[in-house]
């Protein structure tokens, strides 16, 4: 089965079930400062798992794209992969858990979708408990029986505690419940004192998907508390059925990765590396992060730079990452061109201290010190995470307790640092006074930008805290003085006309058909939400915004400088 093939089968499989198809959302969360990335398909969900409703009904099925870094260092073995694609549906108050598991056996059991055995099919249940015995919620003996119904055999269902069968996002709050996840079991060389399930991690089970009940809410962790609305919350491993179905011991056998290790020159745990963090590089760039010393951007450097640093130490030359981005091009959809240009620079800068940085390196002996990872991270820009990594290598203790001092003194010194502390594209820091009429500034400064310098130029990212906007948009030169001022005029001259901002939800085809622009319109599905400023600016958004411009006070500039190839940064507050 091809990933094309995998793709449309699990679609058309749900949209027989009455399922809207909606598109993935961003990689990057709007305005959800809770994660750095989307983990997960039912995130973007999360209004509409707690009621609100969505435009699209009560049966959503899409293939949401994610990055989740918790298992970094597991990648290069035959499964994990910090970028993956999870094929999703839900229920938004509407069947539950009968009805879904009968389709989650159909589809792995019959010959027409995924025509696995029943006899080979194992499957989990909550067994009421948390991790310390203690009851939590009633044990899930209704899903074992409608496991049961379908024909698996009461030994192949496996009753198993919170750790393993609860599913709640990392902070515990919010929408979640009881899950039930299915297995395939293989030939198993375990000696009877096993008694393999599959919590053991014993190699006798393969993960295939992960149904979650989310009959509970959780507004305090630990706290949960009965759902108003019962959801289904499902997420099944695109990359590891595509390796499973077609028998591959591991997903660098399937078409996604086979042509980018025979670029690297084989399967070896170093060509995994690369090829993995090649891909999920690109596939965060794509949505708009630019490498950087915080946040999302952080961790989109550390993923290109642990590439790098991988194929040097591995004699593979700089040019490799441009064939494999354009590799994952022809089956991932991104600007290719602009995805190549971004990581290019970031690997030049990076090449161009690696040597250095290293260097220090072959100074130390038994320990490094807190400072001189400091100065690794900041002045040769080694992720502190790498650092730790090379240390381990060379056999070299650090000092992380003395890291964290220099780190802090550093931020302490530098207030712009912290400032960006918690940042996230797209999204505000949080929903404030001060941080809603930076955004709606945000609006009225991109419609200026295109009046003056043309109306191509796109919002490449924007974050906002209390403090401050920054806002990055595609211009290929520097901005003059003159230029800078007229912007500020501009912006200021709207602001004292007292528009009304106004929202409206309409079909996405009618939104661009008024006019309105926007990069993260895909959040939704086919209804969007469009803001207004009078004759100014109509761009699709989630909001919040202000409801009149006389709202926001006098807009100035405070820098205009580079943030990449042909993009420029403005940082900017109201007074
Ligand atoms: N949200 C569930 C998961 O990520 C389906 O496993």
């Amino acid at each position: 089965m091809t990933y094309q093939e995998l793709k449309k089968l699990w679609l058309s499989y749900l949209a027989g079930k009455g399922h809207a198809i909606i598109p993935s959302a961003s990689i990057v969360p709007e305005n959800d400062p809770s994660t750095l990335f989307t983990v997960a398909g039912m995130q973007p969900l999360v209004p509409f798992l707690l009621g609100q409703k969505h435009p699209a009904g009560v049966r959503i099925a899409n293939i949401q794209r994610c990055i989740r870094t918790n298992d970094i260092d597991e990648v290069g073995d035959d499964s994990h992969c910090t970028f993956f694609e999870m094929m999703g549906n839900w229920s938004l108050g509407d069947y539950f858990k009968k009805e879904k598991i009968a389709w989650s056996f159909e589809f792995l059991t019959s010959p027409k979708y995924l025509g696995i055995p029943v006899e080979k099919l194992h499957v989990t249940c909550f067994d009421g408990k948390d991790d310390n015995g203690r009851e939590i919620a009633p044990r899930d003996t209704e899903c074992a029986q409608f496991w049961e119904a379908q024909g698996v055999a009461r030994d192949r269902i496996h009753f198993l505690p919170k750790s393993e069968n609860w599913w709640a996002m990392g902070s515990g709050l919010g929408p979640q419940g009881p899950c039930s996840e299915m297995f395939f079991k293989s030939e198993c060389k375990c000696d009877a004192k096993c008694k393999c399930n599959p919590a053991k991690n014993c190699g006798c089970f393969t993960e295939l998907g992960n149904d979650v009940y989310m009959q509970y809410t959780a507004k305090e962790v630990g706290k949960i508390e009965p759902a108003k609305q019962r959801n289904v919350d499902t997420g099944w491993g695109l990359e590891r059925i595509l390796c499973f179905v077609n028998g591959y011991k591991s997903v660098y056998e399937s078409e996604i990765f086979a042509p980018a290790i025979k670029l690297l020159g084989g399967d070896g745990r170093h060509a995994r590396i690369i090829a993995e963090h090649t891909r999920a590089a690109s596939m965060i760039v794509a949505d708009g992060v630019i490498p950087s010393n915080t946040g999302a951007g952080y961790v989109l450097r550390r993923l290109i730079r642990r590439a790098v640093r991988t194929a040097n130490a591995n004699k593979i030359d700089g040019s490799i990452y441009e064939k494999l981005i354009k590799f994952y091009n022809t089956y991932l959809e991104f600007d290719a061109k602009t995805v190549i240009e971004v990581f290019t620079k970031e690997v030049n800068r990076f090449e161009q201290t690696l040597a250095k940085g290293l260097k220090e390196f072959e100074k130390v002996k038994g320990k490094l010190d807190g400072a001189t990872a400091f100065h690794l991270y900041e002045t040769y820009g080694f992720p502190i995470e790498l650092t730790q990594e090379i240390a381990t290598e060379r056999g070299i203790k650090i000092d992380m307790d003395g890291f964290k001092v220099a780190q802090a003194e550093h931020s302490k010194a530098s207030k712009a640092a912290s400032a960006e502390a918690g940042a996230f594209k797209g999204g505000l820091a949080d929903s404030g006074v001060e941080t809603v009429r930076l955004h709606t500034a945000a609006h009225i400064l991109l419609a200026t930008l295109r009046k003056n310098f043309g109306a191509d130029i796109i919002q490449k990212g924007a974050n906002i805290t209390p403090e401050r906007l920054r806002f990055d948009f595609s211009l290929n030169r520097k901005l003059e003085p003159d230029e800078i001022e007229k912007v500020e005029k501009d912006v200021n001259q709207i602001i004292a006309r007292k528009l009304d901002v106004i929202v409206k939800e309409m079909p996405l085809a009618d939104a661009r058909k008024i006019g309105a622009t926007g990069t993260f319109s895909d959040r939704y599905g086919d209804v969007v939400k469009v803001y207004t400023i009078g004759d100014v600016s109509c761009e699709i958004c989630g909001g919040p915004h202000v409801s009149n411009t006389k709202e926001l006070g006098h807009f100035k500039i405070q820098k205009e400088e580079s943030c990449g190839a042909g993009i420029r940064r403005i940082k900017a507050v109201l007074e």
